[in-house]
């Protein structure tokens, strides 16, 4: 089957929705690839995967290893790295360099980046060198301790526009895609009617190009919900109950069986 490829993302504008989920692992790459346009290898894995309180202390070599391992598992999904915090913001430069290590490192053939108007010059920066970058507006999570928070962005008309410009900034500079987190509904629509890119959204509206989730948290297998996850499954329950299984199996010695023994030579 052959990759879903950056032009073919950038065609979907206004068509059918773009499915996207994240992936950290081999194995969840293998089962989500064939549902996906795209896997995303996003630096949630920080918290997800690590522990960690935020994705500020996430590095490149988290991001190399895992979307590396993310390109192994797939083979129809267009596989999108995030660029971790520190990583690209000083410099179109330095972006330029980080990023090519990741594609280097992993076979990805796309990174995404946080930020509007400020990224602008390192998305074109980028993206006419050959390295296709997807924005990622509104509620961006690696600024939270400028943020304050992970609250919904666009609440007053000032942040409205600022928001709604950054989308335009990223998007005439050459990202192929938009993800757009965590904004008042009207935001989302404005986006997606004025850029000529695809709109991917998170907790932002129905009308975008495509739509993004944690696949952790789509699955119940994460403790944090935010209104914008819908949960489509309890993965948490699940294991558990199976755990709780095999833990009264191997106290009552009923694990191992005799078909999980093996017998000497007769
Ligand atoms: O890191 C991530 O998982 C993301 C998505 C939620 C868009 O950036
Ligand atoms: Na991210």
């Amino acid at each position: 089957m052959k990759r879903v490829t950056v032009p073919a993302v950038r065609r979907r504008k206004g068509a059918e929705p773009l499915v996207m989920l994240t992936a950290y692992t081999v194995r969840t790459a293998q089962i989500l690839d064939p549902h996906c346009d795209m896997l995303l290898v996003g630096d949630s894995l920080g918290q997800v995967i690590y522990g960690l309180p935020s994705t500020v202390p996430v590095t490149l070599e988290m991001m190399a290893a895992h979307g590396a391992a993310v390109v192994r598992g797939s083979y129809h999904a267009l596989v999108v790295v995030d660029m971790p915090f520190g990583s690209y913001e000083a410099s179109p430069e330095k972006a330029f360099e980080s990023a090519a290590w990741l594609l280097k490192q992993t076979g990805a053939a796309a990174v995404k980046l946080e930020g509007g108007t400020a990224m602008a010059s390192t998305v074109a920066f980028l993206s006419e060198r050959g390295i296709p970058v997807m924005g990622h507006v509104g509620l961006t999570p690696q600024a939270v301790n400028a943020l304050g928070g992970y609250g919904a962005r666009g609440r007053s008309e000032a942040e409205v526009r600022k928001i709604v410009g950054d989308a335009q900034a990223v998007a005439e500079a050459g990202a192929f895609s938009v993800v757009i987190e965590g904004v008042v509904e009207p935001i989302a629509i404005e986006i997606t009617r004025t850029i000529d890119v695809p709109t991917i959204g998170i907790g932002a509206s129905a009308q975008c190009d495509g739509q993004v989730l944690v696949a952790e948290d789509m699955l119940g297998m994460f403790e944090r919900t935010p209104k914008f996850v819908k949960r489509y499954g309890d993965m948490a329950g699940y294991i558990g109950e199976r755990a709780a299984s095999f833990a009264e199996e191997v106290r009552s010695r009923a694990f191992p069986g005799e078909e999980q023994t093996y017998a000497p030579k007769a």
